[in-house]
């Protein structure tokens, strides 16, 4: 297919013969041309492989834009297809799910057990009172239950919201509030590196102040003592063993735009913004993304090493992958626990064939060396997968060569929550240049702008937009459209605008250098410096502060404070750790500033904003650029 066209420029890994035999797609280009001349076809074609409870009368509704309405006037529920369908196939008998904890224990579920135990709990929650359209919080560990919770949920129609288990009392509760969910599905902790994270205890914290929260459902994890507050609290495994925890329950029928699940998101400005995606276009882009992307198959063993409490693990670990009929893997703990080598242990003892994880973990992984990961048989590897940020070439370079023994091509996928599936990324086939994404996926456009919205010439820095609609992008922000339309679709009049700076090349590959907003990327987890700032002047001693992110050699990113100290505090190193320690307490680990910095002002506009671009520059010795609306 390539010999002919010119080489590209720069660093190209073609795709070999053994790649291109087993591909399911092996002229990308063709399909990409027939998507990009129809899109709607292309997509009423994927969305046939699905099965509907009514078909839709329009492929796609843009009556009322930025609301697009994908597959307008269809039924379905997305459980039907990840579970339902499969039982009346040979795959009711085939693993949906490997689960390892990080003690090493195993659980395993045919497609019919993990059906059975959703249409239990579903029949659970619906004896709680959930109904369709209320809110369930879920907030766990990454252990089996975590998907059963989100499946029932969706199963009768209830919009589940996932909340990551490395968030704390703050961000849970405000994410609780703001949902008004009814019940809060946890457990009594979870294993990460060898200690016991209280998930319990941070919702006993968290719901003292949301009054919309009638019961919490407990699964029991660690076996450790929690408070149990009776009347309000249940234990999962009591619930279960309830007659009326039926393995039967009818899947609820839904409007193909009927909200699925909410999940909160940083922005740059003020508090998380729930985004909303949808049953019908969420199901169908994520069905299709997964299919030609990671070109799974019925021997495949795929691992999403994400945490389901993002948009990776709902996309590409609970749904995509039982859309697909497909084997996943879901592992609890940390890959360096107890020592450096367990996710490649985990690779050989499971044989697993597809691995999918960000740069930071391979970054970090990296640091160990390569005889960690040379000690096992990574052979049944084929496909490897990035995301979450920008991939460095040298992290890139290692992953290929070292766990993929140069024979697997690495997948790197770009895309967001809002988005709700992969939109620029390769597939198998297509050459790869070690740090770009490649090429917008099949239907999908994109350009890199300047401020005013004119096109870039190619090779030059802009913002990245989207021209054309996908069918998985979210709907919404719950219960505040205008923030919707305003954050994604005003600056660049019908087109999306990602809030990332990227460039393309000669060869129309694409390249995220990150984001333009207030959004910082810790550890490729997405974090707002909003959030962060508001859990620094919550602590006595600070009236003031900014938060930026600065480069960081593992995480990609790591959080800086600059913080103005209230009268009567002094500046010390004591102060400075017992800061941290506050908003690790108040957000959550993974939120922990890498360095608090007191200062006696913080640049700002006149009218009193925050130059935060002026504190990163200063950070990093660059030019501060124009200070024309600082004030004195
Ligand atoms: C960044 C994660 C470069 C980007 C799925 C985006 C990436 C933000 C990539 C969304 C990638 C994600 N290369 N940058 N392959 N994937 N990003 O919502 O800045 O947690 O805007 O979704 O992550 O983060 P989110």
């Amino acid at each position: 297919m390539s010999e002919k066209r010119p080489p590209l420029e720069g660093e190209v890994y073609y795709p070999s013969p053994e790649v291109v035999a087993q591909a399911r797609v092996k002229d990308w280009e063709a399909l990409a041309r027939r998507a990009d001349e129809d899109l709607t076809g292309f997509w009423a074609a994927e969305a046939e492989e699905l099965e509907w409870y009514r078909k839709w009368n329009r492929v796609l509704d843009d009556s009322d834009k930025p609301f697009f309405k994908w597959f307008a006037g269809a039924q379905c529920n997305i459980v039907h297809n990840a579970l339902d369908r499969h039982q009346k196939t040979w795959r009711r008998n085939k693993l949906s799910l490997v689960w390892v904890g990080e003690k090493g224990d195993v659980r395993t579920y045919s497609y019919f057990a993990l059906h059975r135990d959703v249409c239990r709990f579903a029949n659970v929650l619906k004896a709680m009172g959930v109904r369709k359209g209320d809110r369930v919080t879920i907030y766990m560990p990454r252990i089996p239950e975590i998907a059963i919770a989100m499946l029932a949920s969706a199963k009768i129609g209830a919009i589940h919201s996932v909340v990551y288990g490395g968030f704390s009392v703050d961000a849970l509760q405000q994410r609780i509030e703001d949902s008004e969910s009814r019940v809060v599905i946890t457990a009594d902790g979870g294993f990460m590196n060898g200690k016991i994270v209280e998930l319990k205890k941070t919702v006993d914290e968290a719901v003292k102040h949301a009054p919309s929260v009638e019961t919490v459902i407990v699964v029991q994890r660690t076996g450790h003592e929690v408070r149990i507050e009776a009347g309000r609290d249940y234990w999962y495994h009591d619930l279960m063993k309830l007659p009326l925890a039926q393995p039967v329950c009818a899947t609820e029928v839904m409007e193909s735009h009927d909200p699925l699940f909410i999940l909160y998101t940083s922005g740059s400005t003020g508090k998380p913004k729930g985004l909303i995606h949808g049953h019908g276009g969420y199901m169908t882009g994520v069905y299709s993304t997964l299919k030609y992307v990671f070109d799974i198959k019925d021997e495949d063993r795929y691992w999403c090493a994400a945490d389901p409490g993002w948009i990776t693990g709902h996309s590409y670990i609970v749904y995509g992958p039982l859309l697909l009929g497909a084997t996943t893997f879901m592992y609890e703990g940390s890959p360096t626990f107890p020592y450096p080598n367990r996710w490649w242990s985990l690779i050989e003892k499971y044989g697993i064939s597809i691995l999918y994880t960000a740069p930071t973990a391979i970054r970090g992984l990296m640091r160990f060396g390569e005889s960690w990961p040379n000690r096992h048989d990574l052979s049944t590897l084929r496909l490897l997968g990035s995301v979450g940020e920008p991939i460095n070439p040298e992290a890139w370079r290692w992953y290929h060569r070292v766990i993929g023994k140069g024979r697997c091509p690495i997948m790197d996928t770009w895309w967001q929550t809002e988005t709700g599936m992969f939109m620029i990324t390769p597939t198998p086939v297509v050459p790869l240049k070690p740090g770009s994404g490649t090429r917008p996926f099949f239907g999908q456009q994109a350009e890199i702008l300047d401020e005013k919205g004119d096109p870039v010439p190619d090779g030059e820095e802009g913002f990245l937009a989207l021209k054309r609609p996908w069918p998985a992008m979210a709907l919404t922000v719950y219960r505040d459209p205008e923030r919707y339309k305003n954050l994604y679709w005003s600056q660049y009049p019908g087109k999306y605008m990602a809030g990332d700076s990227a460039k393309k090349d000669k060869d129309g590959y694409f390249w995220v250098i990150g984001r333009t907003d207030d959004v910082i990327k810790v550890s490729g987890y997405r974090l707002g410096t909003a959030e962060v700032e508001s859990a620094l002047v919550s602590h006595p001693a600070i009236a003031e502060a900014a938060v930026i992110g600065l480069p960081h050699e593992v995480k990609g990113n790591a959080i800086h404070c600059y913080c103005m100290l209230r009268k009567g505090f002094k500046p010390s190193e004591e102060l400075a750790d017992e800061v941290k320690a506050h908003v690790a307490q108040h957000l959550g680990p993974i939120v922990r500033p890498e360095k608090v910095t007191f200062v006696d002002s913080l640049p700002k506009t006149r009218s009193g904003k925050i130059m935060r671009r002026v504190l990163k520059a200063r950070a990093q010795g660059l030019p501060e650029g124009d200070l024309s609306t600082m004030e004195d």
